[in-house]
């Protein structure tokens, strides 16, 4: 079998699942398509989450929609032929997982899709029809939330395609928990001691530089609230400067973080202001208040049972005022099957089929 990954969310959604595939004994290959390329954003989480060297990186990088994925599945196509794995699995919502899975979908391999069944409902983000086109074209559908399972039903996809099996983001979380020392990070990134830290790369909000200058607007409004520390994408890092977001004695701008110190940093924030849909769910489980700067969320869990709330641009400075009075909303914050365990019920789901 062969797993493929390309961009930041992947490796950290993949090690727990490669861990327990190898511990079954299972045959694996790692394809890096290279989508994510700068040594912040890939080799980092590479040696940070134990993850074997890829068996070969395809050097894709960047592009439009149409170029990028049309690299990828050059590239996929013949290191599919090549090794004919018994199975591809893909991971989350990037180009990379659509490319994989269409690729494999027209060379007969069957495609195991992890973090299947989450929708926004939101067509013009490209990670939404990203999810539908994989979920269709995979034979198995490894669900983290368990409304995944309706959602692929109503879209048609045999229930016995869809597993629920939790979320392997969360298995690497608690997987590192005592890694996450946040007085380490705030001494190395010279953090302030009381923060609120943001995330910003949705093209909805960054590609544009209208959309952007009003976002840092907010943003500095957020900074007169406290200090707000901000590892920026390289996504959108060109027009938030632009628009003059260093231009505020309080907003503190770092490189692209590494997965622990990224994680102990929102850790040890007051609140959380991002965009990102991963965030929503280890703000979840940290505990740390969220307000996720979108019109909607394709994991409605981390609200209903979380800590996060959705916020435009005009709330988010009075959401972020409470937030820092009022802490997180108690209660229950772990959803089903967030426990640690995704990873082994993976691998399980996996060797069964392969099995048959
Ligand atoms: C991709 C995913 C997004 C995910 C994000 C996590 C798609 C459609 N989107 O967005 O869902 O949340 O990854 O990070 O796949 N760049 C670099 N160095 C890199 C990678 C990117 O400089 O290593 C810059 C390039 O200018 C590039 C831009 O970032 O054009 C966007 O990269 P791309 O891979 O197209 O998508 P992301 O915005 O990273």
């Amino acid at each position: 079998m062969v797993h493929v990954l390309g961009a930041r969310p992947n490796f950290v959604k993949a090690a727990p699942v490669i861990a327990a595939l190898r511990a079954a004994g299972a045959e694996q290959a790692v394809i890096h398509t290279g989508q994510h390329y700068d040594a912040r954003m890939s080799e980092v989480f590479f040696d940070e989450l134990g993850l074997p060297e890829p068996d070969v990186n395809l050097g894709v990088g960047s592009g439009g929609h149409a170029e990028q994925t049309a690299a990828l599945m050059i590239g996929l196509e013949g290191e599919f032929t090549s090794r004919s794995p018994a199975l591809v699995i893909v991971y989350g919502d990037v180009n990379s997982t659509i490319a994989a899975a269409l690729v494999a979908a027209k060379l007969h391999i069957p495609v195991a899709h992890v973090e299947a069944g989450l929708r926004s409902f939101d067509m013009t983000m490209p990670e939404e029809v990203n999810r539908r086109v994989t979920d269709q074209l995979s034979a198995l559908c490894l669900v983290t939330s368990p409304e995944g399972i309706g959602h692929l039903a109503a879209e048609g996809v045999p229930v016995s395609r869809a597993h629920l099996v939790g979320n392997p983001m969360i298995d690497t979380l608690l997987a590192n928990l005592d890694s996450f020392d946040t007085a380490r990070v705030r001494a190395a990134h010279r953090l302030p001691e009381r923060y609120v830290l943001a995330t910003m790369h949705r093209p909805a909000n960054v590609d544009a530089p209208e959309t952007a200058s009003a976002l840092v607007r907010h943003l500095h409004g957020v900074a007169d609230l406290a200090d707000l520390v901000i590892p920026v994408h390289p996504r959108g890092r060109a027009n938030l400067l632009a628009a003059g977001l260093d231009g505020h004695d309080g907003v503190h701008i770092l490189d692209p973080l590494g997965y622990i110190d990224f994680i102990a940093a929102v850790r040890g924030a007051a609140a959380v202001v991002t965009d990102s849909g991963g965030l929503q769910e280890e703000t979840t489980i940290l505990g740390v208040p969220c307000l996720t700067v979108r019109p909607n969320t394709e994991r409605p869990i981390t609200i209903t049972q979380g800590t996060n709330r959705l916020v435009t641009f005009e709330e988010l400075v009075p959401a972020v005022r409470k937030a820092l009075e009022s802490g997180a909303p108690a209660g229950d914050r772990r959803p089903p099957l967030w426990d640690g365990h995704a990873g082994p019920r993976i691998a399980e789901v996996i060797m069964e089929y392969l099995s048959e």
